[in-house]
């Protein structure tokens, strides 16, 4: 679904990713961990076609992104640090208007449901810039998967969230899986990585340090594999 190969990006003189290649395929679900710094939300926006590769080939579902941004932008959600959302709209009217962008049609019963499984129901009128942040998480969520992705690709999704919401998150995240869309998590959250993830992946100075499969929920080995490559403990494993 995703391939990466040999991805560098460069910033002026300073190498953000220093040859990336990653194989991911269609229906897993992938926390991207790493350090401060480490390249994860660069990663992410090339991905998402925001940043361009400075070399190195990306293909998403066959479509060369270099070729093809808008057919690859079209079958992805992209929830990034900041919300996207409008401050003086409420949440019905800001998913509303990404529908707008996504030319959907027939949206009500959607924004509705969508609204709802955030836990937002009551605040569907509500302006957004009233919210708390763990509220305008909840939309924004709910904003990045308004068009049915294909991919879902998440930047630390998990911050500023409450335990309800935390499993609110979850809960999209597992319906989506049921319905075999890829979703890729930047997260630092351990907990929440082991207990949504079938895979793990750890950036580290802008490289692959690791890449596991993550079976039932084993946060243990999580930390053991994260400890061993990020911070050096040879012992770890
Ligand atoms: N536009 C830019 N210009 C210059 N340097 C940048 C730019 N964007 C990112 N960087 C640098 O690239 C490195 C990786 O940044 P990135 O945001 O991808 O890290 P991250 O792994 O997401 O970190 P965090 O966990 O703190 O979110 C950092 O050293 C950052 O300062
Ligand atoms: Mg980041």
């Amino acid at each position: 679904m995703i391939k990466i190969d040999n991805l560098i990006k460069r910033v002026g003189d300073k190498v953000i990713l220093k040859g990336v290649s990653l194989n991911i395929t269609k229906g897993e679900t992938v926390g991207i961990l790493g350090p401060n710094g480490a390249g994860k939300s660069t990663l992410l926006k090339v991905i998402a076609t925001l940043l361009k590769p400075t070399s190195g080939e990306v293909t998403i579902d066959g479509l060369d992104l270099k070729k093809d941004p808008i057919k690859i932008k079209s079958k992805l959600g992209y929830l990034p640090h900041a919300s996207l959302l409008y401050d003086h709209f409420t949440p019905y009217e800001n998913l509303k208007f990404f529908s707008k962008v996504y030319y959907l049609d027939n949206v009500e019963e959607r924004i509705h449901k969508l609204i709802d499984d955030v836990g937002l129901r009551l605040f569907t009128h509500e302006p957004v810039k009233s919210f708390s942040r763990g509220m305008v998480q909840r939309i924004a969520i709910a904003r990045s998967i308004i068009h049915d992705p294909e991919i879902l690709l998440l930047d630390e999704p998990h911050t500023g969230l409450d335990q309800q919401a935390i499993g609110i998150l979850n809960n999209v995240v597992a319906k989506l899986q049921e319905r075999d869309v890829t979703t890729l998590i930047v997260t630092h959250d351990f907990l929440q990585a082991a207990k949504v993830c079938d895979r793990i992946v750890i950036v580290r100075n802008g490289r692959i340090a690791d890449d596991f499969l993550l079976e039932g929920q084993d946060i243990n080995l999580l930390q053991k594999r994260y400890q061993s490559v990020v911070e050096g403990d040879s012992n770890a494993i």
